[in-house]
């Protein structure tokens, strides 16, 4: 029995994100939903909660339903509350007095340590605030969990935790998923929406799978179509010679047959549909200044700590010299992002020496946090190019135009943009910055496939010098020519990345 049923479901916002979209979900279904950035998938998220209003076709739930919802981004008046609070808060007040141990039964499947619980989520790291929001939905008790891109912001082991947790609920509980994780996907989902503007296909199938099957009937409805044409043009080719020899001999059947031709093809021309085309969301583009300095950065035995000065790691004696793309490996909390910080504080002060971390003077800086809190919510994207940097406004809106963004989006509210599209408008913002060094902080969340891809390809192509962390296998194995390691309270140079995954996933 389905528990939502969507009807010639449709959204246009500005342009149709999607159309004529009948689905029905019921129980042991899990069911992933793949788009390119800025397509839609968060707003179907949010029609199927019922915060959405829908332009087009209807949704009906079965009575009673619970629906569990997970944004995308944390939602900003959660971030003053405690991770505890923010969970006790998800319980409706008579529930949250007397039964408060629900919170503490969620929390300990999550496996969230007791010392977290009591921290504001504005100061826990990306991957604990998603934890924290799975955490709030999961007390309430839904009857389907909807999640919007659950793994950015997690660790590989957290990664597969997740997928363990997914893996293990009560099969009658459906799932829906948005993600740009091709292994995740495989990993939970047993049906895949592929959503398009026009004809969204589903399949029972997990995500690799599906995608197989999507691509024949692509292919099979590209060579339908390019068939129709020919068919079409052969049709007029007679036609034109039938009415050739019809003038010449005065014959009215001729004229009539030379009629019936061209109507069959108008009419095949009509008919014939070109296959789906899969657009970009914007193209992503990286500068790289150059610089004549050889080391850039220079370790000494720097000592990382938290911030209350307890030691983390020391680094040693380590250089960071021009073309060095170097990832920083680390479970969570081994403290990467604060080593990250420590050198943006270097770099932004060369003249002394920062705890052991020298920068040379002539770096400049190209710093992408994970949370892209540099791009203010209220400001709009032209109003971002152009405050920050000497643009024009034409000139500004041609570079957003090439990132994926409208006329309309280009003067809209960054806060109402995709997280794709955000992400987007940060590198651009990285890109005028024309730096000759890059610190990266989970740089491919909210990208989708194809703006990894291009992301991956621009720092290579560049040559862009760079420290970089990031949780995705596939991105770190491409990116990467040297490789430190947290290992043991000390940095360490190794070989490669495979040793630090095979233990992640040996020991979680
Ligand atoms: N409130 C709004 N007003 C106008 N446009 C909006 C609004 N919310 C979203 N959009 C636009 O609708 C489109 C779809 O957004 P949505 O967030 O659903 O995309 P998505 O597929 O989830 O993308 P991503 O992979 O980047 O998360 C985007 O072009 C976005 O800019
Ligand atoms: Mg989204």
């Amino acid at each position: 029995m389905a528990l939502i049923n969507l009807r010639s479901l449709g959204v246009t916002l500005g342009a149709p994100l999607f159309s004529n979209l009948n689905l029905s979900i019921g129980p042991g279904d899990r069911l992933g939903i793949v788009a390119a950035n800025g397509r839609g998938k968060s707003t179907l998220l949010r029609a199927i909660s019922g915060s959405f209003e829908p332009t087009a076709g209807d949704i009906t739930r079965s009575r009673g339903l619970r629906v569990g919802y997970v944004e995308q981004d944390v939602p900003a008046k959660l971030l003053d509350a405690t991770l505890y609070d923010a969970v006790l808060q998800a319980l409706p007040p008579e529930q949250a007095e007397s039964e408060s141990w629900r919170v503490d039964v969620a929390l300990g499947e999550l496996d969230v340590p007791d010392e977290l619980r009591q921290r504001p989520l504005s100061k826990l790291s990306g991957g604990w605030q998603r934890l924290a929001l799975l955490a709030r939905v999961w007390v309430a008790e839904p009857d389907m969990l909807l999640l919007d891109e659950p793994t950015n912001h997690l660790d590989l082991a957290r990664i597969s935790q997740l997928e363990d947790w997914l893996n293990a609920l009560p099969r009658d509980v459906p799932l829906v998923v948005c993600s740009h994780d091709r292994a995740f996907l495989d990993g939970v989902t047993n049906r895949t929406l592929f959503l398009r503007p026009e004809n969204s296909q589903v399949f029972p199938l997990p995500y690799s799978r599906a995608r197989e099957a999507l691509d024949e009937i692509d292919a099979s409805e590209a060579r339908r179509f390019e068939k129709d044409m020919k068919t079409a043009q052969q049709l007029r080719r007679q036609a034109a010679k039938l009415n050739n020899i019809g003038i010449n001999s005065g014959s009215d059947l001729l004229v009539v047959k030379t009629k019936q031709l061209k109507e069959r093809a108008d009419r095949l021309e009509d008919a014939a549909r070109p296959a789906h085309q899969e657009r970009s969301a914007g193209t992503i583009k990286l500068a790289n200044r150059g610089t004549h300095a050889k080391a850039l950065v220079a370790l000494d035995d720097a000592p990382v700590t938290t911030p209350d000065g307890t030691l983390l790691f020391r680094t040693g004696k380590l250089w960071i010299r021009q073309g060095d793309r170097v990832v920083l490996l680390g479970r969570n909390g081994a403290g990467k992002t604060r080593l990250v910080n420590m050198l943006r504080r270097a770099i932004a002060q060369p003249d002394t020496s920062v705890d052991g971390i020298k920068a040379t003077p002539s770096l400049v800086l190209g710093y992408g946090d994970q949370g892209l809190s540099d791009l203010a919510d209220k400001d709009t994207p032209l109003g971002v190019l152009t405050r920050r940097f000497e643009l024009g406004e034409q000139r500004a809106r041609t570079l957003l135009a090439g990132a994926g963004m409208t006329i309309d989006m280009q003067s809209n509210l960054v806060g109402r943009l995709s997280g794709g599209q955000k992400a987007r408008l940060g590198m651009l913002v990285l890109r005028l910055t024309n730096p000759n060094f890059y610190l990266l902080d989970e740089p491919t969340n909210h990208l989708d496939i194809d703006g990894q891809e291009t992301l991956e390809a621009e720092l290579l192509k560049h040559e862009a010098s760079c420290l970089l962390v990031s949780h995705d296998r596939s991105f770190v194995r491409a990116v990467g020519n040297r490789f430190w390691q947290i290992e043991k309270r000390r940095l360490v140079e190794v070989e490669g990345p495979e040793g630090f995954f095979a233990d992640v996933a040996r020991n979680g």
